[in-house]
């Protein structure tokens, strides 16, 4: 598994990393899959004229495949609200060129000391590795965001990162936006679609930039895949799964209950129970100090495994459909494994969480001709469970031509349908030609020999030996827009929107048992109907 945001939910002692395939597929045919995909990816790459240039770029591809430039001017003065796991990634990957962070608030002492000194040697590296001592030394700390936005404009702040729990998105966004700041927030956007509104709203009210962390729309690799798609490589797109499976099924080894077993909170609790009691965790947004540290685990305060999982692979479901709107979602979310009695790390063990430890939802797109074709739909299910992880996260696209996996969002691996003229499977090796049919869009065809065409080379060296999720490229973006005062951001609030309804609704549909039609207004910020007060939705 490789180092990201959410790795440490499989570090538990005892348990191995292990990386057990996809499905059935052994090794070889794996490297089949990805190879098939790179030389996909060249001709993509050669379609769009990208192919010289990005072998010739070899790192910094975002500007190129997103475009925009090199940032002139001085980077942005950005503050970061929250120090925690994933601050901490996008700390790692924050481009200096385009952003200098300038400070960073937190009321956990702990999230702010391995902000400065990291806590993964890769993935989370701290300031002090990312800046060196003396630039790092410059950055400086506040408690909360109330006390960084008392100090802004001496900090001459102009941008802030907010990576908090999802309760806090909205109240921070709106008083950032109001001071005046441009706001990246980490996803879900919002814990309800009325926030959503209200963010959009206040972006524009105020001119303000308002970006969603949503890292696919800025990975090279999900790029390339999506070009491939929508010139129609995979055929006819009529079923997509996706899926987060992790196995926290181990006593003691709940990774969203950090209260009670995670090493920086026991450093943390003195601290943290006596801001519980001098009351400023209320006026943060928090009932109490375990709220804030298991957040993950509380209606309240998260939107359990639908916003906090689901939401980016629904995402990326959405962007292969042609950034189309769902039609209606159903589901079913349990307790099924936590709400059992006798699995809690201690007898009689009561667990108190609200959000359900499983998931399924399936969700209804229309397909390309559904204004003439009522048949014409796309289904696309999610699941998410706690007690197996034989499979690798990712979404995987089941064309009526070919087979596209994305795995962890670190590769793609592409197989080809058998038709009645030419083979198929997992054995073939591939290329992309130009048919002769239907002016000439590309068709996979089987490639004779096992040595890599010089175009896939060039794919492979110009995506980079390491595969960016996004991040980097995500901020570089949001800087480049600020100086050049373009939005043409690829995750704006509006995009954004658009995923915390498919998120908020499936779990409106879990919640009351029933499949949800979704109305064109929940999505359009202009309006104010949103699904959480919908008749539809609420009664029974
Ligand atoms: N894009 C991704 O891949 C990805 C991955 C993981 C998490 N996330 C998102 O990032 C956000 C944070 O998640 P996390 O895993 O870092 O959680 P976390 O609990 O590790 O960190 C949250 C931090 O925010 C701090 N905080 C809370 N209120 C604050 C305030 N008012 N001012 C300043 N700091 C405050 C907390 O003390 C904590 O240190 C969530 O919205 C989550 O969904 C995104």
């Amino acid at each position: 598994m490789p180092p990201g945001p959410d790795r440490e939910y499989f570090q538990f002692p005892g348990i191995q990393d292990q990386d057990t395939g996809h499905m059935e597929l052994t090794p070889e045919q794996q490297q089949i899959g990805r190879e098939n995909f790179l030389e996909a990816a060249a001709y993509s790459l050669t379609r769009r004229d990208l192919l010289k240039t990005a072998a010739a770029a070899g790192t910094g591809l975002g500007a190129l495949y997103f475009g925009y430039e090199t940032l002139r001017g001085k980077p942005v003065r950005t503050a970061f609200i929250g120090g925690g796991d994933e601050a901490n990634v996008l700390i790692t990957e924050h481009p200096p060129e385009y952003m200098e962070i300038v400070a960073i608030a937190d009321p956990r002492p702990s999230n702010i000391e391995r902000s400065f000194k990291g806590s993964h040697p890769e993935a989370r590296i701290g300031l002090v590795r990312r800046l060196g001592q003396a630039k790092a030394s410059e950055i400086q700390v506040f408690s909360d965001h109330l006390e960084l936005l008392k100090n802004r404009e001496a900090l001459g702040l102009e941008a802030v990162v907010i990576a908090v729990p999802l309760s806090q998105h909205a109240p921070i966004a709106l008083l950032c936006l109001e001071a005046g700041l441009h706001v990246l927030t980490e996803k879900l956007m919002a814990h309800n679609i009325t926030q959503c509104k209200e963010m959009i709203r206040a972006a524009d009210r105020h001119g303000m930039l308002l970006a969603v962390g949503h890292q696919r729309h800025y990975s090279v690799l999900y790029e390339n895949a999506n070009d491939l798609i929508q010139r129609g490589l995979l055929g006819d797109l009529k079923f997509l799964r996706a899926q987060w499976h992790r196995n926290n099924s181990f006593p003691g080894r709940d990774s969203w209950r950090k209260w009670d077993r995670d090493g920086d909170t026991r450093k943390d609790k003195e601290h943290l129970l006596q801001l519980e009691k001098s009351g400023r965790l209320k006026e943060l947004g928090y009932d109490s100090a375990r709220q804030l540290v298991d957040w993950r685990l509380y209606n309240a305060t998260g939107g359990g495994l639908m916003a906090e999982l689901g939401s980016h692979q629904m995402d990326a479901c959405s962007i292969f459909l042609g950034k189309v709107h769902p039609l209606a979602v159903q589901g079913y979310g349990g307790k099924n494994f936590y709400g059992v009695k006798g699995v809690g790390p201690e007898e009689n063990w009561v667990d108190d969480r609200d959000i359900d430890d499983h998931i399924y939802v399936t969700l209804e797109f229309p397909g390309r001709h559904f204004a003439e074709d009522r048949n014409d739909i796309s289904i696309v299910t999610y699941s998410s469970i706690n007690t197996n992880r034989f499979e690798p996260y990712g979404e995987t696209v089941f064309g009526s031509r070919g087979t596209l996996i994305m795995k962890t969002e670190m590769e793609a691996l592409l197989y080809k349908e058998a038709t009645p003229t030419s083979s198929g499977g997992v054995e073939q090796r591939l290329w992309v030609i130009d048919s002769a049919r239907d002016g000439g869009g590309p068709v996979l065809d089987s490639y004779n020999t096992t040595a890599p065409s010089a175009g896939a080379m060039m794919a492979q060296s110009g995506m980079g030996d390491k595969v960016s999720r996004g991040y980097r490229e995500e901020m570089e973006h949001f800087c480049y827009c600020i100086r050049t005062g373009r939005n043409d951001l690829r995750c704006s609030g509006r995009v954004a929107m658009a995923d915390a309804v498919m998120a908020l609704t499936a779990n409106l549909a879990m919640k009351h048992r029933k499949r949800i039609v979704f109305r064109d207004e929940w999505f359009d910020p202009a309006s104010d109907l949103v699904p959480e007060t919908d008749e539809q939705v609420t009664t029974t």
